[in-house]
């Protein structure tokens, strides 16, 4: 069995104040959830508040991305040994809109993904499909792709570190989610696409989120589907009742 992973993609909301309040108030809502894996991601500013508010909880701390270096002259950046020290244990990478608004492509990808493993942080690395590439038929070749290039390189013992998103881009944001069998669908490819790669017992052990309009009221049947292992929640995660009634619905 597979244990749901739930992670809050904050992407760049909340102050430190309004982290450390989310955090505080979703505390006490999910302190008895067992049998699923609770992660939030603040922007960087926030993750040393945020991380403090949540010790000794059931919630983990994830960054939501890196560049694959520890130190040295990359003005902007930040590393996953500084995640670590913020008290991260996760990082997203790979996001959608990393690669459609920074240009960050497969190779620079899984670059990061295997620096960060290297050292420890555990990665939710996200794939998926545009409208356009779903509506030509391309979406099983992009996916494909995704998978092939961006975890190009990674052992079985890495895969004990990854986690998989999928989160197609026409649903990301836009209230649009994908049907439970269109979820399925996709996470059975992918299941098969690691099975092909690298072999059963890690096809069968990665958890395979989905991300793109969770709410509290599509989780449940989303979570129903075998090949659905947990979510990469955006806006719902803004809150700490929706983000506990997802977080419910996946236990
Ligand atoms: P929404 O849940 O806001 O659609 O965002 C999904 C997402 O991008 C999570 O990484």
């Amino acid at each position: 069995m597979r244990t749901p992973l739930v992670a809050g993609n904050w992407k760049m909301y909340k102050l430190i104040a309004d982290a450390v309040d989310t955090v505080t108030a979703l505390k006490p809502l999910v302190a008895d959830a067992e049998g699923v894996e609770i992660v939030v991601c603040p922007t960087f500013t926030a993750l040393y508040a945020t991380g403090q508010a949540l010790a000794g909880s059931n919630i983990a701390l994830g960054a939501q991305n890196c560049y694959p270096k520890d130190f040295g002259a990359f003005t902007g950046e930040i590393s996953p040994q500084m995640l670590l020290d913020a008290g991260c244990t996760w990082t997203i990478i790979g996001h959608s809109e990393r690669r459609q608004y920074f240009k960050e492509d497969d190779a620079f990808l899984n670059e990061k993904l295997r620096y960060a493993l290297a050292q420890g942080l555990k990665v939710m690395f996200c794939i998926g499909e545009t409208l356009d590439e779903r509506q030509t038929g391309a979406m099983n070749a992009v996916l494909e792709r995704q998978i092939s290039k961006g975890l190009a390189g990674l052992s079985a013992a890495d895969f004990a570190g990854v986690a998989i998103a999928y989160e197609p881009v026409w649903a990301i944001g836009t209230g649009i989610t994908a049907t439970p069998e269109q979820a399925e669908e996709a996470h059975e490819f992918v299941r098969g696409l690691l099975r092909a790669r690298f072999g059963q017992a890690i096809a069968e052990a990665v958890r395979i989120q989905y991300g793109g309009s969770v709410k509290p009221d599509n989780a449940a049947e989303l979570i129903a589907k075998p090949n659905v292992d947990g979510f990469l929640v955006g806006g719902a995660s803004l809150k700490a009742d929706s983000f506990a009634a997802i977080v419910n619905a996946a236990r």
